[in-house]
């Protein structure tokens, strides 16, 4: 979608909201894959209120895209614009043992600046990649942690009321891959607590969890990390496994040989080859062990 009309245009509060034409949004994630569409970048969340305002008063929809890295977007020309924090220096204020984090900032490096100051807790999460943001949203977790552990405070911008609210951590749920923010709320910064731990120990349990993940992950391939959440006391990667059907492909998406839970992109693979891929394997593990998986990977259908 393209904003036409030039009132539009110089209504946008530039250069704290800057308009990029024509976005590619298999430039903007992970697995590659995505048609094209106009994007807002917003260096300023005091802004957005406004911006939404505008938006909403000239039926312009829109989404909020994170480090785009757990996400399907639609083929072809989409249907809605997409919206973009733009990472702040610094993404993170240290205050004894809170961290104050952009909601921007990058998962990885986040992690590894509290380590080096002496705050641990997050090792298992230093492989994953995205935004502070999308971790928060989706409650991201490995190696037996999970963000939403360590959240005290969520500062976010709230569809329902339109505005900006500072959330405690007490007040959101945060549960396997899932927490009670609405889809459209739009997460701003955070604030965690983290426990002291010296820098030497924090490493040697970055250097287990990376040694893992390096040894059952597709690292080097794009992929959107793992397709599928994995059902109570059940793993899909493994089912998908016993069942044979890794290397199949639809297209240019393929089933990762090395772990079967991550979809890979080994070429030009469109979203409909994906979603076709998925709806494929859904369909074999519920024939084959009577359970129906559900997507962990977001999907921005047009
Ligand atoms: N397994 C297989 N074949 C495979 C993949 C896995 O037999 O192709 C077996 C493994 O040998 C193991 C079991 O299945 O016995 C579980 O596998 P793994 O330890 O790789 O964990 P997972 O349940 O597949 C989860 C998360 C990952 C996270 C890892 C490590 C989900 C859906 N996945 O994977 O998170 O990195 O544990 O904690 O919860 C993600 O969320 O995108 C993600 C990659």
């Amino acid at each position: 979608m393209r904003i036409e009309d030039p009132k539009i245009v110089s209504a946008l509060p530039a250069p704290a909201v800057e308009l990029k034409r024509g976005a590619s949004l298999a430039d903007l994630t992970s697995l590659g894959i995505g048609g094209a569409t106009d994007l807002l970048r917003i260096r300023k969340h005091e802004k957005i209120p406004d911006l939404l305002r505008l938006l909403d008063a000239n039926n312009i929809p829109h989404k909020f895209l994170g480090g785009g890295s757990n996400l399907l977007v639609a083929d072809g020309e989409l249907p809605w614009i997409v919206l973009q924090l733009v990472r702040p220096e610094p993404e993170v204020v240290l205050e004894g043992n809170f961290a104050y984090v952009d909601a921007a900032a990058d998962l990885g490096r986040t992690v590894t600046f509290c380590a080096m100051n002496d705050l641990g807790g997050m090792e298992g999460l230093i492989g994953v990649p995205g935004t502070v943001g999308g971790a928060l949203r989706m409650n991201a977790g490995a190696y037996g942690m999970q963000i939403g552990t360590f959240v005290r405070e969520v500062k976010l911008y709230r569809a329902a009321s339109r505005k900006i609210e500072t959330l405690k951590g007490s007040q959101i749920s945060f549960e396997y891959r899932h927490t009670s923010f609405a889809p459209d709320d739009m997460m701003l910064a955070v604030k965690l607590e983290l426990p002291s731990k010296p820098y030497r120990e924090i490493l040697k349990g970055i250097r287990i969890c990376n040694e893992k993940r390096r040894s059952s992950q597709p690292l080097g391939q794009k992929s959107a990390g793992c397709i599928f959440k994995n059902p109570p006391g059940a793993s899909a990667g493994r089912m998908i496994d016993e069942l044979g059907l890794k290397g199949l492909s639809v297209g240019d998406a393929r089933i990762s040989d090395r772990h079967a839970n991550f979809f890979v992109n080994v070429g030009k693979a469109s979203a409909k080859d994906m979603l076709s891929l998925i709806a494929d394997v859904r369909e074999r593990v519920r024939a084959g062990y009577g359970l129906l998986l559900e997507n962990e990977v977001v999907v921005w259908s047009a």
